[in-house]
């Protein structure tokens, strides 16, 4: 039995503590985790200074998490962690929609008509949404649940202005038709900055990273039958499509927000100004369950 390790002998001691695992992959999982975290610790040989600066780092992430904000999320999509274990858990496949990252600004939203206003509450430009909903056997998702969300015109999101909104905005759960077809007005979202007051803002800055995302509006869809989908719909030619600080830009998930000159009504709705629409079609994979 060995009771003293040393930097060659520790990993294996502590991978061997592990073998009574309550699981198998309770096992591989804390194995890996030692031998990866060993690995970096033994590439990047910290200072004992630096190595409680990566504590401070940690300890700083967790202290600002409360029931609004998730810095352990932003750490996770600043990293990449979020869009690879997306990557790991949603191949593409066939004409499937693409998925991205949740984020962490999803709230149960509250439910309208098709064809209602879900931005009445926030500022921007007027813009029409309209879309469908299919499965990828090819039949029409009748019912499917949309739950829509997106910033503002100043790139900022209802749970992050309450005081601003009064509540909910820019949100809202719409079902589709028997044709699997929505529609409903908002206002047009904007590129914008990931929240940088806590320490991911830190890691940013000392990485030489800026923390803008592309305009985007994210959809969270759910049929019968089909497996849920959390994708985006980015903003074509965005000045970020290209450097997103979450790595969530697919090309298939681009489309033009087209705007148009001065109309005074759009589908009988008042608009008295230029105005935007964007129509995309949503594939749910029926396949998998
Ligand atoms: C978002 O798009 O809402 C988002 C995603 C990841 C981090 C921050 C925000
Ligand atoms: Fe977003």
């Amino acid at each position: 039995m060995m009771r003293e390790f040393d930097e060659s002998s520790i990993t294996d001691a502590v991978v061997a503590r592990m073998a009574g695992a309550s699981s198998e992959r309770a096992r591989h999982i804390s194995e890996a985790l030692v031998r990866h975290l060993h690995a970096f610790v033994r590439e990047i040989r910290p200072s004992a200074e630096e190595w409680e600066a990566g504590i401070g780092f940690l300890t700083a992430t967790g202290q600002k998490c409360d029931d609004k904000r998730q810095e352990f999320i932003l750490l996770s999509d600043t990293l990449g962690v979020s869009t690879l274990v997306d990557a790991i858990n949603n191949p593409v496949t066939g004409d499937v929609t693409e998925t991205t990252v949740f984020g962490p600004f999803y709230v149960p939203p509250p439910e309208f008509g098709l064809g209602q206003d879900m931005g009445a509450a926030i500022e921007g430009l007027p813009m029409l949404v309209s879309g469908r909903v299919r499965k990828s056997g090819g039949a029409a998702a009748a019912g499917a649940i949309i739950d829509v969300w997106h910033s503002d015109e100043a790139g900022f999101y209802d749970v992050q202005q309450m005081d601003k909104t009064g509540g909910l905005a820019g949100r809202g759960r719409f079902i589709a038709d028997t044709d699997g077809a929505f529609h409903f007005w908002t206002r047009r979202p904007a590129a914008y900055p990931i929240p940088t007051d806590g320490p991911v803002g830190d890691m940013l800055a000392a990485q030489g990273r800026h923390p803008w995302r592309p305009e985007h509006i994210h959809f969270k869809i759910t049929a019968p039958g089909c497996r849920p989908l959390v994708t985006h719909v980015f903003a074509q030619g965005d000045a970020y499509l290209d450097s997103d600080v979450v790595f969530g830009v697919k090309e298939s998930l681009i489309q033009p927000y087209v705007v148009h000159a001065n109309a005074e009504e759009v589908q009988g709705r008042p608009v008295n100004g230029p105005w935007v629409s964007l129509d995309h079609t949503f594939v749910l994979d029926d396949q998998q369950g």
